[in-house]
């Protein structure tokens, strides 16, 4: 990787978000198996779809700077898929499983969250305005996938958890 310009750097974030985002379409349906809780279940089906979305569009901002995906690859996503997967594999009660599979999540969600305010911020000062407006776009995807887990462990899953033998 060069990194001469802020323009060097800017490409590099996107091409990290765009590994993050292919990795997480490979691991998202595991965790909907994984899953429980109807609501758990349904809310990283959801995450899914909206990250397909995500990788197209985030591919298409690439396309538009003339850069191709490479061979970036995002070993902190690789990461956090791995802890995820050991959760996965945990013999553990449907709801602490739960619990411990939306703690994984929440994890990717603040990265990405931490990702795409950096690659925005980014846009913003080398006047890519439409980059901007779709890197803007996802990171609100991202807040909100974050606040629906969080909303779930509150009022759901952890209190059936805490009850869980
Ligand atoms: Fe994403
Ligand atoms: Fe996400």
């Amino acid at each position: 990787m060069s990194l001469q310009t802020l323009q060097d750097l800017f490409i590099h974030e996107i091409k990290d978000l765009y590994s993050a985002e292919k990795q997480l379409t490979e691991a998202l349906p595991k965790m909907v198996e994984a899953a429980s809780n109807p609501q758990l279940k349904q809310a990283f089906e959801a995450h899914l779809e909206e990250t397909t979305s995500q990788l197209e569009r985030v591919h298409h901002l690439l396309h538009r700077f003339e850069v191709n995906p490479g061979s970036t690859k995002c070993d902190a996503m690789e990461g956090l898929i791995a802890e995820g997967a050991e959760v996965i594999k945990e013999k553990a009660p449907a709801s602490v499983k739960d619990a411990a599979l939306i703690a994984a999540a929440q994890r990717v969600e603040h990265y990405e969250i931490s990702g795409y305010g950096t690659a925005r911020a980014f846009a913003e000062t080398l006047g890519h305005a439409d980059a901007a407006k779709v890197l803007d776009e996802i990171l609100n995807e991202e807040s909100a996938a974050n606040e629906k887990l969080n909303v779930l462990a509150l009022n759901t899953v952890n209190p059936a958890a805490r009850t869980a033998k």
